[in-house]
This record gives C-alpha cells, sequence and structure tokens, in this order.
C-alpha cells in the first residue's frame, strides 16, 4: 500500500472566506491571553450578565441529570417546553402559538441562523439598521443575501425611522430587523416610533424579525413589543428571544423562534439536519425559567445594571471628547469618540479611528472596549456594563487617564 497521495490544497468557501469572526469573541480571546499572562486587564467586552444563573433554574439542570433527561428530545425542543414558551408567548402578545409554531434553538443566535437559512433566498435583501450586533450581516451573508445596513448616528437617536427605511428598500427587500433594547447601544424604540415602522411595513410585503433577547432589561416606562404595536402584522413577523440575557443563561443556550407554522416547520428542517435540537438538560432547566415567577431575581439584576447605567454614562460625559446618550435598555453602552481623534493623548497619538483608540486603550491601561467599526459604527465603542461597580469605576479610571491630553 502507498502512503504518498497527492498533495491537499486547503481550501474553504467563499462565502465563509467573506464572514467576518465576532469582534467581541476575539477582543475577549485577547483579554484572556493577556490575563493568563498575568497583565490585570479590565474588559468591557463581556456580552453577558455577571450574575449567576438563578437556583430554581440551576436545580433543574441538576435534575435533568438525576432523572436521565440525557436523551435525544424532539427536535424543535420538547412539548413541555414549547407549551411553556407558548404560554410566555401568550402573556407577552395575547397570540395562541401552538407548539408548531415554536423551535426551541441553541441560543437566540441559532434562531436568528436559521430564520435566515431558512427564508432567505439567494440576492434577497435584508435591511438592517446600524449600530448592529455584528452577527446579523455575516448571517445574511452566510445565507447568500444581501445586507443592506442603514447607518443611524447618536443625532438620530441610533433609531431607524421610516423615511430611511423608505430610502433603503427595493423591491428585493425581504426582511427588516428589529431589535429593541439594542445591542450594542441600549436604545429602545418607543410604541410611537413602532408604529411609523408598521405603516410603512404595512406599505410592502417584507418580513420583520424581532429581536426581543433584551426585553427584559428595560429602564424606563413600558415596553413597546413588536406584536403589541402591529398584531396585523404577525403572519409575517418572527419573533426571536430567549434565557441568554434576561436570566443570566448565556452558556446553557436556549433561545426560541416564533412564527407562522410554515416558517418554523422550514427552520425546524434545517436545525433536524444541523443541530438536531438543545442540550435536553438546558431545556428541562428552560422549563423552570420559563414557568417560576423570577421576577424578583430579574428585577435585582435590572436595578444594579440601571444604577451601573447611571453612573458609566455621568462619568464618560465627563472626559473631555467623549459624549454619551443615556441607553433605556440591555446593558451597554455606545460613547463616540470622535472628540479624541487627532489629538495627542497621554500615552501617544494623535488617533483617527475608534479602532486605533481601543487598540490604544488595550494596550497602555490595559482596558478592553470594542471598537465600533465592528458594528458598522465607526466613531464609537461599545462597553457593556454587566461587570462589578468598583470595576467599572476602575476602569472609567483608567480610561479618563488614557483619553487626557498630553
Ligand atoms: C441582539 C442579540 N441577539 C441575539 C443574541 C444571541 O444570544 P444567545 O447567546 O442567546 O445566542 C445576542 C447575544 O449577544 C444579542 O446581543
Amino acid at each position: 500500500m502507498s502512503t504518498t497521495s497527492l498533495p491537499h490544497k486547503p481550501r474553504v468557501t467563499r462565502r465563509v472566506m467573506a464572514a467576518q469572526p465576532s469582534a467581541s469573541m476575539a477582543l475577549e480571546a485577547k483579554i484572556g491571553e493577556m490575563r493568563a499572562a498575568g497583565v490585570p486587564v479590565i474588559s468591557f467586552g463581556a456580552g453577558e450578565p455577571d450574575f449567576p444563573t438563578p437556583d430554581a433554574i440551576k436545580l433543574n439542570g441538576h435534575e435533568a441529570i438525576d432523572t436521565n433527561l440525557t436523551k435525544y428530545t424532539p427536535a424543535g425542543g420538547t412539548i413541555a417546553l414549547r407549551k411553556a414558551i407558548g404560554a410566555r408567548m401568550k402573556a407577552d402578545t395575547g397570540f395562541d402559538y401552538a407548539t408548531s409554531q415554536i423551535v426551541v434553538t441553541n441560543g437566540g443566535k441559532e434562531a436568528i441562523y436559521l430564520a435566515m437559512q431558512a427564508l432567505i433566498e439567494a440576492g434577497d435583501e435584508v435591511i438592517i439598521p446600524a449600530p448592529y450586533w455584528v452577527s446579523y450581516p455575516e448571517m445574511v451573508r452566510l445565507a447568500d443575501g444581501v445586507p443592506v445596513v442603514i447607518p443611524t448616528t447618536a443625532a438620530d437617536n441610533f433609531r431607524v425611522t421610516p423615511e430611511m427605511l423608505r430610502a433603503h428598500s427595493t423591491p428585493r427587500t425581504r426582511m427588516f430587523v428589529l431589535v429593541s433594547p439594542s445591542n450594542p447601544t441600549g436604545m429602545v424604540y418607543s410604541r410611537r416610533e413602532l408604529e411609523a415602522i408598521a405603516d410603512w411595513m404595512r406599505g410592502n410585503d417584507a418580513l420583520l424579525l424581532t429581536d426581543e433577547l433584551y426585553d427584559r432589561i428595560v429602564f424606563e416606562g413600558e415596553y413597546a413589543r413588536w406584536l403589541n404595536v402591529a398584531p396585523d402584522l404577525k403572519d409575517r413577523t418572527i419573533v426571536i428571544n430567549g434565557l441568554s440575557k434576561s436570566v443570566a443563561m448565556t452558556g446553557w443556550r436556549i433561545g426560541f423562534a416564533a412564527a407562522r407554522e410554515e416558517y418554523i416547520k422550514a427552520m425546524g428542517k434545517v436545525q433536524g439536519h444541523s443541530t438536531s435540537h438543545p442540550s435536553s438538560i438546558s431545556q428541562h432547566a428552560a422549563l423552570k425559567a420559563y414557568t417560576a415567577n423570577l421576577d424578583a431575581e430579574i428585577a435585582k439584576m435590572v436595578v444594579a445594571f440601571r444604577s451601573r447605567r447611571d453612573w458609566i454614562v455621568d462619568a464618560l460625559n465627563e472626559m473631555p471628547g467623549v459624549s454619551c446618550l443615556k441607553p433605556e435598555g440591555a446593558f451597554y453602552v455606545f460613547p463616540e469618540l470622535t472628540g479624541l481623534y487627532g489629538k495627542k493623548l497621554k500615552y501617544g497619538g494623535p488617533f483617527n479611528s475608534s479602532a486605533e483608540l481601543a487598540m490604544y486603550a488595550l494596550e497602555t491601561v490595559k482596558v478592553g472596549i470594542i471598537h465600533g467599526e465592528a458594528f458598522g459604527a465607526p466613531g464609537y465603542a461599545r462597553m457593556s456594563y454587566a461587570l462589578a461597580l468598583d470595576k467599572i469605576q476602575e476602569g472609567v479610571a483608567r480610561l479618563a487617564d488614557a483619553f487626557s491630553p498630553a
């Protein structure tokens, strides 16, 4: 037998080559390496609550193991969990969602990925407002769709208007992605703003994907939920939600999509041939998350996030050259850094991009922030305040030092 073979030339698909890796995960990896080398980095990069998963949920995880709920479940999730999610959808929207209209996924991320794979045809356009969550455009590209990005700035409160939507829509517009509260800006659309978007939607035949991962983390006023504002558009709405952010369950990987049966069936087909379903243990834990009353635990997190937000927004606005809107939800701030451009700063510069400023902060004062370019918004940076207040204060003091004039 010959052990020689033709030389193998590595080749990956063009569609994957064109996709960008996640900037937040790349930052966390770099920070991990620095910490391993003993460098005391403070990271504002994390996209996850710093609170533990509530005990009642963890107990169900143990129970799943102890009672041998460790086998395959139905693709799309257990019937019990889909029923519990249906009850949550009923409470949130007033609509009945049958188990055939819900697919349980590996985090909200898989739900969005499945929606793109099942509903976006090659060449279909998907409207994505920027600053955007990093995975939306990549998922559209991985489905051979075309992301159509609408840039917004702090002057727009990082929100799109029907005029912007009209200017970016074409006969190929297949979907609009709405995320409120937003990652990375923390902005929340008001009922009136959503009503205006609904009016625009009524003039086309596009799908609307509403990403509601942060719906429990809202600081002011009543949360305006898309289906409550536009119930008549339910048939072309894909609701995405999950437990990662609202009950601190990022690592358990539980999310879901709810939509009309044809769409869920199509998404289920993709899931059936890829991941099958999320872990049986996580699904049993999630059942508790959807059936127990966790209002007190969630309120505790929201109160902590809110006081950190108030502190960090004020502190950032005190830095010369930095300005920051006050977000109404999630756990991110999105300060503008263009006021620092072209200036000699204490340890270096001048710099002319937020990417350079983020690198400068990491290298000099060992603080991790994510450059706005990663979110389609040069000139800004994302900072998560899902870390203890003393760490936030220390990190912001270091940034103020680095960003002070030479
Ligand atoms: C806006 C938004 N949607 C979806 C997700 C995905 O969440 P999960 O961890 O449940 O997959 C995230 C996570 O960062 C997010 O910020």
